[in-house]
């Protein structure tokens, strides 16, 4: 495995001073609180400094020669609570849209090495809906012939949530959507919405009902990334950005030139739902051509890891003042489903074929997956309310 053999080289070549890892969350939700920890090893090392930077900013510092040692810098979307953090760990109180950005930590040692070793993490902030999308412009009655021209707006969020509209449970027809800007709000939230508009024909009133329903599905991604490999004269890894469950990369040689041949491969660790890799050539995503799509592999207890290779030959533009730098990424993504109330229209006819004056309640085979819902008689609508977080 070339990471091991990298680190190994990497580390006799340094001196004594480590970095082991940086933990930053890749995302959170807004206001959650969150734990910013660098772990090092000093062996014979004095250790002179701990700096935190957002996006090449510094927010805090621990010098054990300073008097008191912590200090904290004021900064947009850093809420430091200095009483519980300390050399290693910094704690943020809360979080919310400007916590997001890129998290370095900084460490050093005394005199005589002065060595400095950094590593960077990306943090995204996410803000959940609150609630799920409604339904606009529903009149208390339609009749066959009748034209539905409603809209599904769902609640703020970040990243904007995708809207689906369900007509009798399937799938709305594209022919009956209809686009519709997002709303965006002053604190950086989008709103998305989505029309639905058809003429209401027999055919939708097979159970002699029309039931509407339209779900908001908000996909938050979470990124991993592999040790950076910058490729020189020798091989090795650059200390950013590599974390403990990123991807690992292997299969490497511990030289390149020009003309020879990559041949790399990046695992995923093992995850619910297969993630999804990219690979990056000094930092630009690497093409599709010199791609090699592996089937994900199924581990025995049931979590799945994903394989994606890196074939291409070395050529003189790969190399940037005589380095090139490899890298890939696995994002894995929680799905955050949320449905609107469903709005049943029709039920009892009184009159033989299509046109419905009255409506009464009918109960949604779908119910029964639904945590809980609320139930509002209205003369001649049925609204349920259900809203359901599935989180893959
Ligand atoms: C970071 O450090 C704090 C305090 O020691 C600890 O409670 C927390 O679990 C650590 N976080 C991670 C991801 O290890
Ligand atoms: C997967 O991630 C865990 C930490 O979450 C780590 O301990 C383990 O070594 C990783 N496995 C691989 C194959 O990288
Ligand atoms: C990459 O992984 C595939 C599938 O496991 C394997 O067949 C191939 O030999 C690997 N390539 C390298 C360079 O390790
Ligand atoms: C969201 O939930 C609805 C049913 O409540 C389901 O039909 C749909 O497939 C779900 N979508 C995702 C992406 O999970």
């Amino acid at each position: 495995m070339i990471k091991l053999f990298i680190l190994g080289v990497f580390f006799q070549v340094a001196t004594t001073l480590r970095l082991l890892d940086v933990q930053v969350p890749t995302a959170v939700n807004s206001n959650d609180p969150v734990w910013l920890n660098c772990t090092y090893d000093l062996e014979s090392d004095e250790l002179y400094s701990v700096k935190w930077y957002k996006n090449n900013v510094e927010f805090y510092r621990y010098l054990p020669s300073d008097d008191p040692p912590a200090q904290k810098y004021n900064l947009l979307g850093v809420y430091v609570d200095l009483l519980k953090s300390n050399l290693g760990h910094v704690f943020l109180s809360r979080s919310d849209l400007n916590t997001d950005g890129t998290y370095r930590c900084e460490v050093s040692a005394e005199a005589p090495s002065f060595q400095t070793e950094r590593a960077e993490r990306e943090l995204r902030v996410y803000v959940l809906p609150k609630g799920g999308p409604k339904i606009r412009g529903v009149k208390s009655q339609y009749s066959a012939g009748n034209k539905v021209d409603i809209t599904c707006l769902a609640a703020p969020s970040k990243p904007p949530a995708v809207i689906k509209w369900f007509v009798n449970d399937e799938e709305a027809p594209k022919v009956y959507l209809y686009q519709l800007e997002n709303i965006r709000h002053k604190n950086g939230l989008q709103a998305s919405q989505k029309g639905l508009r058809f003429t209401v024909q027999p055919s939708h009133l097979l159970n002699r009902v029309l039931k509407l329903r339209c779900t908001a599905v908000i996909s938050q991604a979470y990124s991993m990334s592999s040790e950076e490999i910058i490729v020189g004269n020798t091989v090795r890894a650059s200390g950013l950005y590599s974390s403990a469950d990123g991807p690992t990369i292997d299969g490497g040689l511990s030289k390149y030139q020009v003309g020879d041949s990559v041949n790399v491969n990046c695992s995923s660790n093992k995850s619910r739902k297969p993630a999804t890799l990219t690979w990056f050539i000094n930092d630009k995503k690497a093409q599709s051509i010199s791609l090699m799509h592996y089937p994900v592999a199924e581990h025995e207890d049931g979590l799945k890891s994903s394989i994606l290779g890196l074939h291409f030959t070395v050529k003189g533009h790969h190399f940037h003042k005589g380095e090139m730098r490899l890298k890939c990424t696995a994002t894995l993504s929680k799905v955050i489903n949320t449905t609107s109330k469903e709005t049943v229209i029709g039920g009892h006819q009184q009159t033989s074929g299509l046109h419905i004056f009255e409506t009464s309640s009918r109960n949604n085979k779908n119910e029964k997956s639904t945590q809980y819902s609320w139930r509002n008689l209205f003369k001649t609508v049925i609204i349920f309310l259900t809203l359901q977080l599935y989180i893959q």
